[in-house]
């Protein structure tokens, strides 16, 4: 694997096939390593990089004590046969960044990390421009992010492809995140409920869509009430629980087909995210 650590010599890289960009801020899982292994599965050349973005963390997140495993993230890395890793400098990076404004701004995840998607897009951006990939991976975890960056990449007309990798679980359903490092095993297990509950949910809704006499939005609610109650019962605090458009991620309304569960609590003062697509269409 090529470490790359300056900007210039990203220019100079031998380019055998079309380049999967696969941005990761580190402490990297299963979840990462499976873009790396599908980008070559696509006859593609994994291009990751580890940068902990300042920009998209808020002053009393965890930028601070946010894993930094470089050694282990280049063993990983190297063992799935990634072609190149960019570690750049946080001042070559950030110097004259131009800051951009991400969409949905006012919804899901960025109501309580307001700026967060503004970090995401700048740096995300500046990768884009300055490796022009040909494709670029990210995981549906961070269903939000990757429609932002879907967006960004529409609304800008640019050449890169994104692909997105599905959420990677542990054994018991809980989806990776380097966050997850901050619980014990049994407060992971503790966690898998959130899988659990948001495969429930995705039963109920299919009931529902077959009952004609029932109003979809409402239910939504009504169901998205029913199982706050349940998380916090377990001890969970909600940050949101919604059933949205997994198009525009607005409220579900009564005709919409393509649904997203989405989740985010506080476990044990960890903030962890999740969601399930819901497919409602009749085929
Ligand atoms: O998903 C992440 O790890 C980060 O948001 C990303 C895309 C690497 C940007 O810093």
């Amino acid at each position: 694997m090529k470490v790359i650590k300056k900007i210039d010599d990203l220019k100079v890289i031998d380019k055998k096939r079309p380049i999967a960009l696969i941005p990761t801020m580190g402490n990297l899982h299963e979840g990462h390593l499976s873009l790396v292994k599908q980008s070559i599965n696509l006859q593609l050349s994994p291009l990751v990089t580890i940068f902990i973005n300042p920009l998209q963390f808020g002053p009393n997140e965890d930028f601070e004590t946010y894993p930094r495993t470089i050694k282990q993230d280049k063993e990983n890395l190297e063992m799935k046969k990634c072609e190149f890793l960019f570690l750049p400098e946080k001042k070559e990076l950030l110097g004259g960044i131009k800051k951009l404004k991400a969409p949905y701004s006012n919804l899901l995840c960025a109501k309580k990390r307001p700026g967060h998607f503004d970090g995401v897009i700048t740096i995300v951006n500046r990768f884009l421009e300055l490796i022009n990939p040909e494709y670029c991976f990210f995981g549906q975890k961070d269903f939000q992010q990757q429609l932002i960056i879907h967006n960004h990449l529409k609304k800008n007309k640019l050449p890169t492809k994104l692909v997105v990798g599905e959420t990677v679980r542990d054994a018991n359903g809980l989806a990776l995140s380097s966050r997850n490092n901050y619980l014990t095993q049994s407060e992971k297990k503790d966690a898998s409920i959130i899988y659990k509950y948001l495969k429930e949910i995705a039963d109920k809704l299919r009931q529902i869509r077959f009952d004609i006499s029932k109003d979809l939005s409402m239910c939504a609610l009504m169901i998205c009430d029913e199982y706050k109650n349940k998380f916090e019962d377990k001890g969970f605090e909600i940050d949101y629980l919604e059933i949205i458009n997994a198009k525009n991620l607005e409220k579900s309304k009564q005709d919409d087909t393509d649904l997203l569960i989405a989740i985010a609590v506080y476990f044990k003062g960890v903030r962890l995210i999740d969601n399930l697509p819901c497919d409602l269409s009749f085929s």
